[in-house]
């Protein structure tokens, strides 16, 4: 759904009030106090965080972020009481989340809490429905904020939350803040040591939340207010059941938090970058000379998001990673190797300009709008013969750059030349073992070497499918000069960049090399002729074919459903016998754990997004091995696990396969 921005008036002390709902943010006395008061000091934060040890991460849930008021004073305390090393997880859910012009008005009435508010506000961008992470205070303090209605935000979550702000606006001006849904959302959620606080002493809410599970008591309100609650859970709900194949697998006690990462592409060096800010010890392993010298190697790529009307689990995946990798782009401010200057996607036939109209319906105009042919031109800053979507927050980025910027951690060490041939474990600790005789050891062993995974016998059943691809590098002239935005159809091309565009891209699903060629080179230059054969003409027309062949060629690696694979790695073996009886009964609820390789996970299969869906796929394996909740829905957790395809195979009764090569409609 598209999203709902808060309607809002303003007091004539500039507070701001919800013409919704009509009622206040917070206390008109003192919003600061009241915060400080009902919900810091009732969850017992100030001590709790001073008990932190480092390494530990204390998980706030909220309803309704409004303002952040509580969050920044969560984080002021934070930062007070608790010891470097120790982590802060909020997670708030917002239905109408505020402009940001309105945030930013809002936080201007509390100066003393500048240091914080300006961060906020800074990585408070690209908010669109559902799950999206915010890191803040170099990634010490994660914000997730849950855009959409409460209870059914909070139903996607898979998570454990130690503290819980209900914030969600009087229970008489808004019951749907404070229903029987939501609070047994929260019981769900809730750790064994869970409490919570609410300003309001409502009896539904009370009776509601001791139904749940919670043991209740009232306690002077703040201000005028007579009464308000706060909790501990005391009877954990029963959970439901949990396929195990998905369920998250536990380690054992480690005495060192370090970890082995195979690649050095996107998805490696996104594993080390979130490891890495969560206190764990990284070693990258690298076959190449070099970071990002494989898939990763083009000069620039492109932020495309190839979104679904219908919501797709892939499509929720392709939203929640493009918000996190702008994000995660700011914090990289000076660097001159990425850029937001916009992408069109051109309707480029009757079929795409149909889907196009669907996805203008079914997203929010901040995300992207439909234009047409004179429009794109001028955002284009060139002719185009065609209309289209255009994303404004999009653009493009350097990914060996990135790459280079996310292991630039004191925690992570790169190590070039180390091409593992072997994987063993021996009394909880692998060993990766390189071709020349070098070897490597830790309790955790990510693979991120894309389709080359398969050739370790523990990841050898992936249906992983390589696919050729090459982008050409062709010199920008002065009139080629003005494409301000990037440009796509079936083909792309960004704007200059130390003189040159980058154009691309070719498909082929054989051979798998990674030499350049004078004939993909050629259908480059002709895929760039249709998307704007003047821009094909102002970068030299028919020259351009005797133009020196240059670029960088390398291989995708996809799955059969185009979705990644991000998660811990089972034993295909043992997951046949151990699951046999899904071959009669696939709706048959197993109880044995999943048989794994304890320690070994996978980021794998990015396709044609990586600068995508790379990034956010580090976030959620790091919270996988750090049992902190998870940064998408879990439904779309589970549909990138890495054990669907062997439990697809036992279902259909079959053997894991390699994918049929199929060319996905538009992309590059
Ligand atoms: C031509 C082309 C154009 C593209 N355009 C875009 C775009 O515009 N936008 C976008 O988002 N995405 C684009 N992509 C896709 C994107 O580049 C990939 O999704 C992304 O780079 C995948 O990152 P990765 O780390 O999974 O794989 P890779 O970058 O391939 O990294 C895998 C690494 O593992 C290393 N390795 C392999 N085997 C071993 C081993 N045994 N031991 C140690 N190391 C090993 C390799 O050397 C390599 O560095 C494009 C891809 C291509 C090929
Ligand atoms: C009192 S305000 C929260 C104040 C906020 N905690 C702060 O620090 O500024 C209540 C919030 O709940 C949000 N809200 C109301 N109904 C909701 C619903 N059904 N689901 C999610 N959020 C909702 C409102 O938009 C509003 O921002």
């Amino acid at each position: 759904m598209p999203i709902q921005h808060a309607q809002l008036h303003w007091d004539d002390q500039g507070q701001p009030l919800s013409s919704t709902h009509d009622d206040v943010y917070f206390s008109r006395e003192s919003g600061l106090e009241e915060t400080r008061y009902v919900f810091l000091q009732h969850n017992a934060l100030p001590e709790r965080f001073a008990a932190l040890r480092a390494g530990d991460c204390l998980v706030v849930g909220e309803t309704g972020f409004g303002t952040g008021l509580n969050f920044l004073c969560c984080w002021a305390l934070f930062e007070q009481q608790a010891v470097a090393g120790a982590r802060l997880h909020f997670i708030s859910v917002e239905k109408f989340p505020l402009q940001p012009d309105d945030l930013r008005k809002a936080l201007a009435l509390w100066p003393q809490l500048e240091r914080y508010s300006n961060p906020l506000l800074q990585a408070y961008q690209v908010i669109q429905p559902g799950m999206q992470t915010l890191l803040l205070a170099d990634g010490r303090v994660q914000l997730t904020v849950l855009i959409g209605e409460a209870s059914e935000q909070l139903a996607q979550l898979d998570g454990q939350v130690n503290a819980w702000f209900l914030d969600g606006f009087a229970p008489s001006k808004n019951p749907d803040m404070w229903s029987e849904a939501l609070f047994s959302q929260l019981a769900r959620l809730s750790a064994p040591d869970a409490t919570l606080a609410t300003f309001t002493s409502a009896g539904f809410v009370r009776r509601g939340l001791q139904a749940a599970g919670f043991a209740m008591q009232r306690s002077k309100g703040f201000g005028h207010k007579r009464e308000m609650l706060s909790g501990t859970l005391e009877t954990a709900p029963l959970p439901s059941w949990r396929a195990p194949w998905f369920a998250r697998s536990v380690l054992p006690e480690l005495s060192e938090r370090h970890a082995l990462v195979i690649g050095g592409g996107l998805a490696g060096c996104s594993t080390a970058f979130s490891l890495a800010r969560r206190g764990w010890r990284v070693t990258v392993l690298e076959a190449g000379e070099h970071l990002a010298t494989a898939a990763s190697g083009n000069a620039q790529g492109m932020l495309y998001l190839k979104l679904s009307a219908a919501h797709t689990p892939l499509s929720q995946l392709v939203l929640a990673g493009f918000g996190y990798s702008r994000r995660l782009l700011e914090h990289w401010q000076e660097s001159q190797q990425w850029q937001a200057c916009g992408l069109l996607q051109l309707a480029w036939n009757e079929q795409e300009s149909k889907r196009q109209q669907q996805l203008a319906q079914a997203f929010s105009s901040s995300l992207l709008r439909a234009v047409d042919a004179d429009e794109a031109s001028q955002l284009a800053g060139i002719e185009l013969a065609a209309g289209g979507l255009f994303y404004p927050d999009s653009g493009w980025v350097s990914p060996a750059h990135l790459c280079r910027w996310l292991v630039s951690h004191p925690l992570i060490s790169v190590v070039n030349c180390a091409r593992i041939s072997r994987l063993s474990q021996h009394q909880g600790l692998w060993q990766a073992s390189g071709e020349d005789g070098r070897s490597w050891h830790a309790p955790v062993v990510v693979l991120a070497n894309a389709a080359d995974a398969r050739q370790l016998p523990q990841a050898a059943h992936l249906p992983l499918k390589a696919i050729r691809g090459q982008t050409s590098l062709l010199s920008a002239s002065d009139a080629s000069a003005a494409l301000r935005c990037v440009v796509s159809a079936e083909g792309y091309i960004a704007p200059a960049h130390n003189g040159l565009h980058c154009t691309g891209a070719s498909f082929v699903f054989d051979p798998h090399s990674s030499e350049l060629t004078a004939l993909e080179q050629a259908d480059n230059i002709q895929r760039l002729q249709q998307l704007s054969p003047a821009l094909y003409q102002a970068m030299g027309g028919e020259l351009l074919h005797g133009a020196p062949v240059r670029g960088h060629a390398a291989l995708r690696c996809t799955a059969p459903d185009y979705l990644p694979l991000i998660g811990p790695l089972a034993d295909a073996n043992a997951f046949g016998s151990t699951y046999a009886r899904l071959r009669q009964d696939a709706r048959w609820q197993a109880k044995a754990p999943c048989p794994r390789h304890t320690g070994l996970y996978v980021n794998l299969a990015h396709g044609s997004r990586g600068l995508i869906t790379a990034p956010l796929a580090g976030e959620l394996l790091a919270a996988q091995l750090c049992h902190e909740p998870l940064p998408i829905p879990q439904a779309v957790a589970d549909a990138c696990h890495p054990d669907r395809f062997l439990l697809r195979a036992l279902i259909r009764q079959q053997r894991p396969s390699s994918p049929q090569p199929e060319m996905p409609a538009g992309f590059c």
